[in-house]
């Protein structure tokens, strides 16, 4: 219900890296916002379109759009907090537009500038989103499910071939700083060794796993190794970064590196496979169609009663909302319990 009766014109961006559901996401923003009579406009490319006033009129052509990935507003990974005066060019562009409030969608950095507005009296909403899962303040992050499913599919082809040629394949998935993406996909896929930031194995244990197989007689294996697996970005003051300091995790061929060391060390046949953009890729799950639908009719819900600096949050089975200063306190990491799943998998 409408607390009053004033008409805003909603502006919506998606930022950070493109996830299955951005599309659903927006849909049900849109159907919900026309329904309680509301503008929705769409900024391109994140908080670049708010920076450079490139605008998308958001039509009913999203309601036939649950089923398709990607974002039709396309997203990026611009930092207006890293822009001179970047914060007033964004309130002077909504005054020129006339875009009463905003909702962003994206993961803890995007959620972190929505904070920052937010403070700075810009009224806005988040919604959670990335295929990592690493937000704390939601149980699951649309994107998620899409991105595990798509990772067990390969991992489960993976292993035939590992199998026909008695090799060991390490396979290499997103994440950035968490395991959650490796241990979800790594265990719903049955690998033998699962590699993560947060509960890092040596490399002798990963060898002793296999030696164990290979005496067995069975001569092949797969391993799930995260793409920041090992990797201290303390150590890295050198590299290329983005707009929000983050390395670019593909370049520092994690996987490439295990499979190398497994075949010197036990003079075995080993291969590297990097999934990459492909676990982003695609029409995300039906899980994710329904919980990006429950988050996107939330925020304007959150939108319409005034209630700012909030992004709905799934708990339990229910949806909730959360303030966005406790949703960026800190990353979700994997826990202990998740963790001793994996170690019993592995019978370590
Ligand atoms: O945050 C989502 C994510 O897919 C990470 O898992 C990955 O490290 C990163 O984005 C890749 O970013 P880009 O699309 O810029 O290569």
């Amino acid at each position: 219900m409408k607390i009053d009766n004033s008409v805003m014109k909603i502006g919506i961006l998606t930022s950070g890296g493109d996830t299955p559901g951005m599309n659903a996401v927006i849909r049900a923003c849109y159907i919900k916002a026309i329904a309680l009579n509301h503008e929705l406009i769409g900024i391109k490319y994140g908080w670049k379109g708010l920076l450079d006033n490139n605008f998308i009129p958001i039509t009913d052509e999203i309601e036939d759009l649950i089923d398709v990935g990607g974002t039709l507003i396309k997203s990026g990974r611009t930092n207006p907090l890293n822009r001179d005066n970047g914060i007033e060019l964004i309130k002077k562009n909504m005054l020129t537009n006339s875009i009463d409030c905003l909702i962003a969608i994206g993961g803890e950095d995007t959620l972190g500038v929505a904070q920052k507005l937010h403070e700075n009296g810009i009224r806005i909403v988040g919604i959670p989103k990335t295929i990592d899962n690493d937000l704390t303040s939601t149980d699951y992050t649309f994107g998620f499910n899409t991105a595990i499913s798509i990772a067990t599919d390969a991992m489960d082809k993976l292993k035939t071939t590992a199998r026909s040629h008695d090799r060991v394949i390490v396979i290499e998935i997103m994440g950035r700083h968490t395991g959650w993406m490796t241990l979800h996909s790594g265990i719903a896929s049955g690998v033998h060794a699962i590699l993560i930031p947060e509960f890092p194995l040596s490399m002798a244990q990963v060898e002793d796993i296999i030696k164990k197989r290979y005496t067995l007689g069975k001569n092949w294996a797969l391993i799930a190794v995260s793409e920041g697996f090992g990797f201290q970005e303390s150590n890295n003051e050198t590299l290329e970064t983005d707009e929000f300091g983050h390395v670019n995790l593909a370049n520092m061929n994690i996987s490439k590196r295990i499979a190398e060391t497994l075949a010197t060390n036990l003079s075995i046949s080993t291969r590297a496979v990097v999934l990459g953009h492909i676990q982003r890729g695609g029409p995300p799950s039906a899980f994710d169609r329904v919980l990006c639908t429950q988050l996107g009719l939330k925020a304007v819900d959150l939108v319409n009663s005034k209630e700012f600096g909030k992004m709905p949050s799934l708990r339990g089975t229910k949806i909730e909302s959360v303030k966005l200063v406790d949703a960026i306190k800190r990353l979700k990491t994997v826990d202990f319990r998740s963790w001793e799943v994996a170690k019993s998998i592995m019978k370590i």
